[in-house]
């Protein structure tokens, strides 16, 4: 019995080998067309959302104009895990990205909760996201007087409306259309995603410019931190949202030239730029309206709407926060059954499901699958308690890979690491301390959400990943055919 635990301990913390990673990123059949700029581009595509376009009013609320301090918290905690992470894509190009990196550092276990995690963070992330697209499409067609039925707009059991919400119509409808897009071939989907991400920065230029005109110094200067430091750190907890995403860059190291170079630029140029555009966006926000007096979900638009601008502007920044929340249901949905098809690759997964689809080189049947889940929770989660379980998913994966680079660089000291993080233990720390603060910062039904997450992920886990799953690196050199057991350990 002894032997037998000390074989099944042994079997969670064994690692896969980082060339047997490398190498399924080389025998993939996505092709390697991305350049530093496109990924620049797809992490600000996965990033400027809802967390802007709607959770600004959320954090001002919680912080008062503070909020604006409030992203600056979350984007430094999002600066220290981004280092982490460029140094580790750019060591370990994978497409199975923070799972890949779990799994060559601390082993098979942390490396499924890790999958388990990501999942919880795009699906469900999604499901908020589409719900601020819903919103946001909602308050333009409004505006040139065409309502949506109010029951058919949001999901049931929404809070703070004064109808009885059915289904989340238009937030299931967008994220069916996209995940037929995304089915069909990326690169469609990647020149879709930079039409969309400048024109949504576009938008906040303009939201910024036209809100200056406006702005009331005083309603900032007044009263800036009402709740003093726990209602900054709750409303950082909350505005992470926007943040979530610049990861979704390394998981497209199978397809990106020179990743060794282009992702760690992809991974930081991006946070910094998002983390740039909300402090300004955000200051310009609590300077135009009192926190929450925005009725609808789409606070930049009614922001402008309020101090006195029209249906044009109206309607601009709506559809900005319309192709804003587009870009990030793209990202998002593409990662999912990239995630799932490494761990389809290291039988930790049923293999059919992983298929690349001969003609549109996509993993198309999970892509498929994966978009009608996200479709349904779309239509019936409520945006508020997406968004709180999507963090807490997220900041565990986040700290998780920051010690993940410590572990690598004690059991690989040899790899090139064409990116090191620099003085390391003090960023990880650093990492560690930021999203630590953040955690501690959410509340307890979030916590009980999660914790019933972890356990269905466990018992997965032990019933099929953990009897099938590659066990040691050399099993990695030879995977077992599909549906046998992998063949024992050679020691
Ligand atoms: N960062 C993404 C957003 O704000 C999830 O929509």
């Amino acid at each position: 019995m002894g032997s037998e635990n000390g074989s099944l301990l042994e079997r969670y913390l064994r690692r896969k080998s980082v060339e047997a990673v490398a190498r399924d990123a080389e025998e993939s059949n996505l092709e390697r067309t991305l350049t530093a700029f496109d990924l620049v581009i797809l992490g600000l595509g996965a990033m400027i959302g809802a967390g802007i376009f709607v959770a600004v009013d959320q954090g001002a609320i919680l912080a008062g104009p503070a909020v604006a301090i409030s992203y600056i918290v979350a984007a430094t905690a999002c600066i220290f895990a981004a280092l982490c992470y460029a140094e580790l894509s750019a060591a370990v190009p994978a497409s199975g990205m923070a799972y890949s990196y779990a799994f060559v550092s601390l082993g098979q276990l942390a490396a499924w909760l890790i999958a388990w995690n990501l999942v919880a963070e795009y699906l469900v992330g999604n499901v908020a996201v589409a719900a601020a697209w819903s919103d946001n499409l909602e308050l333009a067609l409004q505006t040139i007087g065409i309502d949506i039925p109010q029951a058919l707009t949001a999901a049931p059991g929404t809070s703070g409306l004064d109808f009885t919400p059915i289904f989340d119509l238009p937030a299931f409808l967008i994220v069916s259309a996209i995940t037929v897009l995304l089915a069909v071939g990326v690169r469609e989907s990647a020149t879709t995603n930079l039409v969309l991400t400048v024109f949504k920065i576009g938008v906040l230029f303009a939201f910024i410019a036209l809100g200056a005109l406006k702005a009331d110094a005083s309603l900032v200067t007044e009263n800036f931190v009402p709740n003093g430091a726990s209602g900054v750190m709750s409303a950082a907890a909350v505005v992470f949202f926007a943040f979530i995403g610049f990861d979704a860059v390394a998981a497209a190291a199978e397809e990106t030239k020179n990743p060794q170079r282009n992702l760690p630029i992809g991974i930081i140029g991006s946070l910094v730029g998002a983390a740039l555009i909300y402090v300004a966006v955000s200051l310009v926000f609590v300077a135009l309206v009192p926190p929450g007096t925005t009725p609808s979900g789409a606070a930049l638009a009614e922001a402008l709407r309020a101090v006195g601008y029209g249906d044009f502007v109206t309607i601009l920044v709506a559809f900005g926060g319309v192709a804003a929340t587009t870009t990030v249901l793209l990202v998002f949905q593409l990662g999912i059954p990239r995630i799932l098809m490494a761990l389809s690759r290291d039988n930790m997964m049923p293999g059919w499901l992983g298929k690349i689809h001969p003609r549109f080189a996509t993993p198309a049947r999970l892509t498929l699958l994966t978009g009608a889940v996200t479709a349904i929770g779309a239509g019936l989660i409520p945006i508020a308690d997406a968004i709180t379980f999507t963090s807490l998913a997220t900041l565990f994966v986040y700290l998780v890979i920051s010690l993940a680079v410590l572990a690598l660089r004690n059991v690989r000291p040899d790899l090139d690491r064409p990116f090191e993080v620099p003085v390391a233990p003090l960023v990880v720390l650093g990492a560690v301390v930021g999203l630590g603060a953040l955690i501690v910062s959410l509340n307890v039904p979030t916590f009980l959400q999660w914790g019933a997450w972890m356990g269905v992920g466990l018992i997965l886990y032990g019933l099929y990943g953990a009897r099938r799953g590659l066990a040691a690196d050399d099993e990695a050199e030879t995977p077992p055919v599909d549906g046998a057991p992998p063949a024992p350990p050679q020691e």
